[in-house]
């Protein structure tokens, strides 16, 4: 599977990761098969969080013992164990919980050390004034996390957006990646995606395959896209818009969610078929814009 060079981190990642976010609603066992099966695929890249239901702990469990054959990427900030039936945050921006987060991260991932540590989903004025990122750089000297990162944005260009951009200010070049949403159907992070890779900054990606309106199958996005006659033979939509994100140069790795053993290998079949051919790529940015009323 292709690599991509993880901006400056001396990382190489594989185009598709696997988003473990989906892992909250599976039983052990089909755990266990996701994660050997996304590791057998030759997926090197897998990203989950605290508060992702089990989703650490069964990462722990099934392939701690295969720790050097991926990049592990967690977040932090998260208000675990959330308070059932409480208003409480969702995410807290303080150092001490940032040192809750990574302990109870390490052991439930059953490793010493963390690839890629992400703020999860906070804005930058969140951060403004917290001990947030003095903490990170004293864990990443402690060697628990390799290089820290942010994690942000939904499929609202409205809000998305205005996050993305803040955290290219040069006031938050420490972070090293950004995780953000970018998809065919939700494109407000294409430009600033090229301008966190010129920067140096690593690209996570995800929303690829994510339905934007949850009524609307994948199929149905396509078709009312006008994108169905753009589709190579035999290609799903799924497998079409996977490569539409693959088509960005300066995305580094998608990571995409699943909770189907068959949805793995039919994700990495799509990436090894590679980049959508150029002209596909221009007539179907087109169409969507004629869609979106550009
Ligand atoms: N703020 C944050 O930091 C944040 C927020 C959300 C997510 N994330 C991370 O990002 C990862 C990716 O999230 P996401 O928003 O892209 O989506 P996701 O929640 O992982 O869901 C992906 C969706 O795509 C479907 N899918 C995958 N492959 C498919 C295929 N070949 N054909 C049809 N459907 C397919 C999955 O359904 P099936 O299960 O049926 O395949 C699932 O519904 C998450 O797992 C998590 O790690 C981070």
């Amino acid at each position: 599977m292709e690599k991509r060079c993880f901006g400056k981190t001396g990382l190489d990642v594989t185009i598709l990761g696997y988003g473990a976010m989906e892992l909250r609603h599976v039983d052990e066992a089909q755990a266990e098969k996701l994660l050997n099966a996304a590791l057998d695929a030759g997926i090197t890249f897998i990203d989950t969080a605290p508060d992702y239901g089990p989703s650490e702990d069964y990462i722990g469990q099934f392939i701690a013992h295969r720790r050097n054959e991926y990049i592990l990427a967690t977040k932090c900030g998260c208000n675990i164990p959330y308070p059932s039936g409480s208003d409480a945050p969702r995410h807290i921006w303080t150092g001490v919980q940032l040192r809750h987060n990574i302990e109870h991260s390490l052991r439930r991932l059953c490793t010493d050390y963390v690839d890629v540590w992400q703020i999860h989903s906070a804005y930058p004025q969140d951060l403004a004034g917290t001990d947030v990122l003095e903490t990170m750089f004293k864990i990443q000297e402690e060697g628990k996390v390799r290089h820290i990162a942010v994690s942000m944005g939904g499929a609202s260009e409205k809000y998305g957006y205005v996050q993305m951009r803040g955290y290219l200010d040069p006031v938050w070049d420490a972070f090293e990646a950004m995780q953000v949403w970018y998809s065919a159907l939700v494109r407000y992070s294409e430009q600033a995606i090229r301008e966190a890779a010129r920067k140096g900054i690593g690209t996570i990606i995800r929303g690829a395959t994510r339905r934007v309106d949850p009524w609307t199958s994948l199929e149905d996005a396509c078709t009312q896209l006008n994108l169905d006659a753009l589709r190579a033979p035999g290609e799903s939509a799924a497998q079409f818009l996977l490569r539409f994100v693959v088509s960005h140069p300066d995305v580094h790795t998608i990571i995409v969610g699943t909770k189907n053993l068959d949805h793995i290998a039919e994700n990495v079949t799509a990436v090894e078929s590679g980049p959508l051919p150029a002209d596909v790529l221009v007539e179907a940015k087109k169409r969507l814009d004629v869609a979106k009323g550009e």
